[in-house]
């Protein structure tokens, strides 16, 4: 059935709410309360155009299929746009610390091909000069980190900040800081810093405590499965104790989420910029 966007924005309430993505409308309703990005970017999508918010979400082949069952009609006169020549989601964060002397290794995710390579070559450009930054407000080889411990969840190529703050705990003899991290991800192979991750994990006992988490896992899958939940969060994170910090980095959807996860189990209620006393800290 074609039908107009005014049509579209009629239905724009939580129990009645579609969407359109590249011309198609969805009856979303039934959905939000099922859906991983949670149901409020939903209902804010209700009765209007979400083609690039949609997108910008990075939904997998499984997402797309199941959007089948809540097509209703396309839009009338729609018109794909032209791609405009803009930096696709793909990011490119270093995964160097000071310590590497000489070295900047950043870190791709996307699709290989001309436009990583030039992501690759203006990133390399960009930080050519002065000291690496960690991630802001980062307890990063103060020594005296946090005597709580740190609990950290990312997602995707949240992993990045994560791990220049574990290397520079790691590297530094008198940061005792123990440091447990769920890392949340679609699928086995799009686990980032794997390798990484797990020679830290080796080379010193006790820290940091990684887990995975992915959305498909493969079958016997020993570590998580699903999304981050209150409930693992609580099973692997440290305490909410005054000196405990906690570090989030990932997607909106998972960030969101994660938050009042961790305002429910005692936290702190996060702020956006993150500042070194801050208990819960996003970057
Ligand atoms: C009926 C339509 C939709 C379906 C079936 C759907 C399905 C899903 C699924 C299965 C996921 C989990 C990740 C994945 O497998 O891709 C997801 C995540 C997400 N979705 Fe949707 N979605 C829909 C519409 C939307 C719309 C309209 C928006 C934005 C306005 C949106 C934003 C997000 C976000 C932000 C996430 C979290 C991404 C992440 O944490 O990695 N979704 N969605």
């Amino acid at each position: 059935m074609d039908m107009e966007a005014k049509e579209v924005a009629g239905h724009n309430e939580p129990d009645n709410a579609w969407f359109t993505t590249h011309g198609k409308v969805y009856n979303e309703t039934e959905y939000l309360r099922d859906h991983p990005g949670g149901a409020d970017i939903l209902i804010e999508a209700a009765g209007t155009g979400a083609t690039e918010a949609f997108d910008n979400a990075g939904h997998s082949k499984d997402a797309r299929e199941m959007m089948e069952s809540f097509l209703v009609g396309t839009l009338k006169g729609y018109r794909p746009k032209k791609p405009r020549n803009r930096p696709s989601r793909a990011r490119t964060p270093p995964v160097s610390n000071d310590s590497d002397r000489g070295v900047l290794e950043l870190r791709h995710q996307g699709v290989p091909g001309r436009e990583a390579d030039e992501r690759i070559h203006g990133e390399a450009q960009r930080r050519r000069r002065g000291p690496l930054q960690g991630p802001p407000g980062a307890p990063c080889g103060t020594g005296t980190a946090s005597a709580g411990g740190s609990g950290m969840v990312a997602g995707g190529t949240g992993i990045t900040p994560m791990f220049q703050v574990i290397r520079a705990m790691c590297d530094d003899d008198r940061d005792l800081t123990r440091a447990s991290l769920i890392y949340a991800n679609r699928t086995e192979q799009d686990i980032l810093l794997r390798e990484e991750l797990n020679s830290l994990a080796r080379r010193y006992p006790g820290n940091p405590d990684v887990y995975y988490v992915l959305h498909h896992p493969p079958e016997d899958w020993p570590h998580g499965k699903g999304r981050v939940t209150e409930d693992l969060m609580r099973e692997r994170l440290p305490a909410p104790e005054p000196d405990t910090r906690i570090m989030l980095c990932g997607p909106p959807g998972m960030l969101k989420a994660a938050r009042s996860s961790l305002v429910d189990l005692g936290f702190e209620q996060p702020v956006a910029a993150a500042r070194m006393t801050d208990q819960v800290l996003i970057f």
